[in-house]
């Protein structure tokens, strides 16, 4: 390679671009610079294909059908119209507050020490004075103590089924449920059993009787704001899901994932009400304070929480102090509740706008409910619609959405798709629902009613 003062003047880039390119192609493995020498290009190596057909014999079968990677984890071309995703877009996080948190978590010691196994002690204190705010007057609130912090809800999901039920084990799941949960289920060999769950959560005697049949000790649940379905449980559904769990001597998983992202009120979460630590309380702050900082807290009292850590231990040791810091600095701030309001008028805002368009442009789709809260609409097509050629349609289009299917543990009772209306470019929405109408159309009723013969996957 010509030097970088040569690269400069026939670029006429500045010193600092040069050595930009420069790091950037050898990170690429494109070029090798050779100290007192000079830089060199690489010699291109020929790929061959490689043959890794024993691997076969070596992984045997799967125990169960693991599903790869879930459509809300997918990235979107820059044009396309993303109602798929599981996250919000980054306009409505707390950017300034998060950048802020970063720099001064670098600047102190969190930067370079190891945090402790079950989480940093401020950071715990607070997942459990959250928590102590909705407790009722005259009940015991959780401690610090009680608190572990995990890398993510999903992580602790995964620690829960494993620690908790067990190889083989049963575990009751709402249907429909988080895709994550399905998949946490699977990979720990734990036995996922259904119970139907609709606007208003499960139904008390279906649930009633999946414990019976199954002998199952725990259900993961979402009360608040239900991925995928939206739902948020009254508080008298709440109370007999509460029975049934502490008249079988069972555990509740309770998933207040999108806590922060109340609309009409706020979430309410089901741990307030138990004392005795049936309810083991999972609570993100990924998706409301960044992606980046990936941290959530798992709030398990009695010596449930001890298994829980145990797992943890084995899993990942500890979660980083970094990112801890930057989370507790950005939640403790005063602008936090500020943005939080700001939050509730956008997510409003953004809801109602795909709700309207939805009505304008797909009339054959039909909401069960607006959710309260949330991320996402749970959209039921007409009978006998093929989502995946309709989500596959709709991608040639230029609009990613996620077919139902991935949020069922079983068969899905329907055909659904779920719509958030977190992504990017709202403005858009209306496009958007053009497009899944018109995709739908393409669907003729007479195609929607004839026997469909499953199609050999490739
Ligand atoms: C219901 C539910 N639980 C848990 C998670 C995982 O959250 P985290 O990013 O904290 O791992 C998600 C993410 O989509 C979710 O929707």
């Amino acid at each position: 390679m010509p030097s970088n003062r040569a690269l400069m003047a026939r670029y006429g880039a500045s010193p600092v671009t040069v050595q930009k390119a420069m790091r950037t192609l050898g990170a690429l493995g494109l070029v090798e610079s050779r100290p007192g020498v000079g830089t060199f290009v690489r010699a291109v190596r020929t790929a061959r294909a490689l043959d890794y057909g024993w691997q076969t014999g070596a992984l045997g079968a799967p125990r169960a059908r693991i599903p790869t990677l879930s459509t809300p984890l997918r990235s979107a071309a820059p044009d396309a119209i993303g109602l798929h995703a599981g996250y919000p877009d980054r306009t409505l996080l707390p950017e300034r507050l998060v950048r802020t948190a970063l720099t001064r978590a670098a600047r102190s010691t969190a930067a370079l020490v190891r945090s402790d196994a079950a989480g940093s002690p401020e950071l715990r204190a607070w997942f459990a004075t959250e928590l102590a705010e909705a407790t009722p007057a005259g009940g015991t609130p959780p401690a610090a103590r009680d608190v572990l912090i995990v890398p993510g809800s999903q992580s602790g999901l995964s620690s829960i089924f494993r620690a908790i039920v067990g190889f083989g084990r049963p575990v009751l799941l709402e249907s429909p449920t988080y895709w994550g949960a399905i998949l946490a289920a699977a990979q720990a060999g734990v036995r996922a059993v259904p119970v139907p769950s609709g606007p208003d959560g499960p139904d008390p005697d279906e649930l009633a009787r999946a414990f019976e049949e199954t002998g199952a000790r725990l259900l993961y649940a979402q009360p608040n704001y239900a991925n995928p379905t939206g739902a948020q449980w009254s508080r008298e559904r709440a109370e007999r899901v509460l029975d049934i769990v502490r008249a079988r001597g069972a555990f509740l998983v309770e998933d207040d994932w999108a806590h922060d992202f109340g609309i009409d009120g706020a979430a309410r979460p089901l741990a307030a009400h138990d004392e005795a630590g049936h309810v083991i309380y999972v609570r993100s702050l990924t998706k409301s304070v960044s992606p980046a900082v990936r941290v959530a807290g798992v709030i398990a009292r009695g010596p449930v929480r001890d298994r829980i850590l145990a797992d943890r231990g084995a899993e990942s040791m500890y979660v980083s102090d970094l990112l801890q810091a930057a989370a507790l600095d950005v939640v403790t701030h005063p602008g936090w509740r500020t943005h939080l309001r700001h939050l509730g008028q956008q997510l409003r805002a953004r809801r109602d706008l795909l709700v309207d368009s939805l009505a304008e442009h797909v009339p054959d789709a039909q909401l069960d409910h607006v959710p309260r809260g949330g991320l996402h609409l749970w959209a039921r097509l007409p009978d006998g619609t093929d989502v995946d050629r309709l989500t596959r349609d709709c991608e040639t289009d230029g609009v990613l959405i996620a077919p139902g299917t991935e949020w069922f543990p079983a068969e899905p009772s329907g055909p659904f798709v779920r719509l958030n209306y977190t992504g990017p470019d709202p403005e858009r929405f209306p496009d958007g629902a053009r497009v899944i109408g018109r995709a739908l159309a393409r669907q003729a009723p007479a195609d929607r009613s004839a026997p469909r013969v499953q199609e050999p996957r490739g």
